[in-house]
């Protein structure tokens, strides 16, 4: 039987919830962002959180990633296919189209960023060579190509604190960091995912070259390309469900 999937969708997704009322769920960090809707994906039922919230009021840094990865493994999700927008510092791939990444760095702080947090008898600390479950980074690059959508087998995600945009030295600082695309929303949520024993992959939405790095204003080039990479998010996500 295939896994039960949980989708952590990011800004613009929020009316992907259906029409289902969703569920409440609470747990032992307090309540996620949102209810858990089931969305189908052909015959897939897939748990979906808004990870900004229902109205998107929580920015990146106020999100309750522990509850919200709590709440979809509570409902049975023993996978998390995160979806998060992110500018691009290289030249991997265009805007508008997709990458899977391999790795990341972290630059965040001060967000709650563990379940180990020494205050529940339980310190542990997870191996997180390799950030994302192989096995379903590979099932969305296969998913991707098959559905014949722009996508980057790879590649590192520097997560930042935001909610402001980076400077254009910041972004020359991440590059020569190794960073190929920059965001601000894979962490925690993919080491919680880890420490939750949970499989976790994104889904980057490449939707604006970097601070420094584009012709118009990131805000105007985030209009011009989002929704080249929403409909090529959602094309994978039919070919992937299509193939389990
Ligand atoms: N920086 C950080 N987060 C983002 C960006 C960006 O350029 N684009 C979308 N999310």
């Amino acid at each position: 039987m295939a896994k039960t999937y949980g989708l952590m969708v990011g800004s613009g997704w929020e009316g992907l919830a259906g029409d289902d009322t969703g569920t409440e769920v609470t747990t032992a960090f307090g309540a996620p962002s949102a209810r858990v809707h089931r969305l189908r994906f052909g015959t897939h039922n897939v748990l979906t959180l808004a990870r900004h919230g229902a109205g998107h009021s929580f920015p990146p840094h106020a999100i309750n990633y522990r509850a919200n990865v709590m709440a979809l493994k509570k409902l049975g999700a023993e996978a998390i296919i995160g979806l998060n927008t992110v500018g691009i510092i290289t030249t991997v791939i265009e805007p508008g189209g997709l990458a899977i990444p391999d790795q990341l760095i972290d630059y965040t702080w001060g967000r709650e960023q563990t379940l180990f947090d020494g205050r529940r008898g339980i310190v542990e600390h997870v191996d997180f060579t390799e950030p994302f479950t192989a096995n379903l980074r590979a099932a969305l690059v296969a998913a991707a190509r098959s559905a014949g959508v722009a996508c980057h087998d790879g590649g590192v995600y520097a997560v930042t604190q935001g909610p402001r945009l980076e400077t254009a030295a910041e972004i020359v600082r991440l590059e020569r960091d190794g960073a190929d695309f920059v965001g601000m929303t894979a962490m925690p949520e993919a080491a919680i995912a880890r420490e939750a024993d949970v499989d976790y992959a994104c889904i980057a939405m490449i939707v604006n070259p970097a601070a420094g790095h584009g012709d118009v204003p990131i805000h105007d080039a985030v209009d011009r390309h989002t929704e080249s990479a929403r409909n090529a998010t959602l094309s994978t996500l039919d070919a992937f469900f299509a193939a389990l």
